[in-house]
């Protein structure tokens, strides 16, 4: 079979039995041409909670499937490559998390949304890298511990001067891997372009880009650019999306560490098996952890 059939194949069972495709934009484009939403992981949580189909296919990894099946608990939902995980949802335990709450009382515990199901019920919102720095603000607590990405807490920190700030010693394998070597180095090797960076990245590399932001802010920033060039300090699928969309204008990837393998695993027979009864995974969450962490997305989506 060749892509654009596969392609017209899952067009057509999704229609015909009523599914919703959602795909996070470090998907391919293949994936991205077949979905009926594309966005960040705010946008995606948005959507998945005003979908009427009867079911939503998550291309994305874990933690988006679980986010959707928490805002839409009659629909069924699935992930089409159940191996796509996220390593810095899983990186802290609840037990972990209660013992750095014992060391920070009196705290507000604000989890980035890349955090399992299991540990939402024990924060008290959750936020995405788009949202972040207004529901701290708007939050009614002058203290937060942040989980599990310093550097997004960092970011965010930096902002809300007024807050005091504790953090968790993770983040994400990729964005936290690029150097200010290699960010000095792509700066040299295209002079005119504007670096645009994701704030999963490490402070001390944020600190030379011209603009950060997350996924989707990185995407309407080049909308509204009048610039010609950009080096994508995100990642590496968001080079080949705004090639697509701006064949005029320059993308240079910042760093080939920016490539995310557990997005990748998903790919387009995946969906057209899950499609056909025959693969995929349906998520299924037990009620306490459904109710615990609806509480906390819910106070994001209401807050944001
Ligand atoms: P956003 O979609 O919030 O920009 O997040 C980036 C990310 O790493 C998703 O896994
Ligand atoms: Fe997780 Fe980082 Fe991959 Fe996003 S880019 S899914 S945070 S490992």
């Amino acid at each position: 079979m060749k892509i654009a059939e596969i392609q017209e194949e899952i067009l057509r069972l999704k229609k015909e039995k009523n599914i919703c495709i959602l795909a996070h934009a470090y998907q391919g484009h293949e994936i991205l041409e077949v979905a009926d939403y594309t966005g960040d992981s705010y946008g995606l949580s948005v959507q998945a909670s005003k979908s009427d189909c009867e079911g939503i296919l998550m291309c994305g990894v874990r933690f988006m499937a679980e986010t959707c099946k928490i805002l839409s608990p009659d629909k069924k939902v699935w992930l089409p490559n159940p191996t796509a995980g996220c390593p810095m949802a899983e990186q802290l335990t609840v037990e972990e998390l209660r013992e750095l709450k014992k060391k920070y009382p009196g705290y507000a515990v604000v989890a980035y949304i890349n955090t399992t199901s299991e540990l939402k019920t024990e924060c008290d919102v959750c936020v995405t890298s788009a949202s972040a720095v207004e529901i701290c603000r708007r939050l009614d607590h002058d203290k937060i511990l942040f989980i599990p990405d310093p550097n997004l807490g960092h970011f965010v920190a930096e902002q809300i001067p007024e807050k005091t700030f504790a953090f968790y010693n993770g983040g994400c394998p990729r964005h936290a891997a690029v150097t200010g070597e290699e960010t000095e180095k792509a700066k040299a090797a295209h002079p005119g372009a504007l670096l645009l960076m994701h704030p999963e990245c490490r402070p001390e590399v944020v600190a030379y880009a011209d603009y950060v932001g997350s996924t989707t802010g990185i995407m309407s920033y080049v909308e509204k650019s009048e610039a010609e060039e950009f080096i994508i300090g995100t990642e590496n699928s968001i080079v080949e999306h705004l090639q697509f969309s701006y064949p005029e204008k320059r993308f240079y990837p910042l760093s080939v560490a920016l490539t995310c393998m557990d997005m990748k695993v998903t790919t387009l027979m995946d969906i057209y098996n899950c499609l056909k009864g025959q693969g995929g995974e349906e998520i299924l969450l037990s009620q306490d952890i459904m109710d615990g962490a609806e509480k906390c997305i819910r106070r994001m989506v209401e807050l944001g």
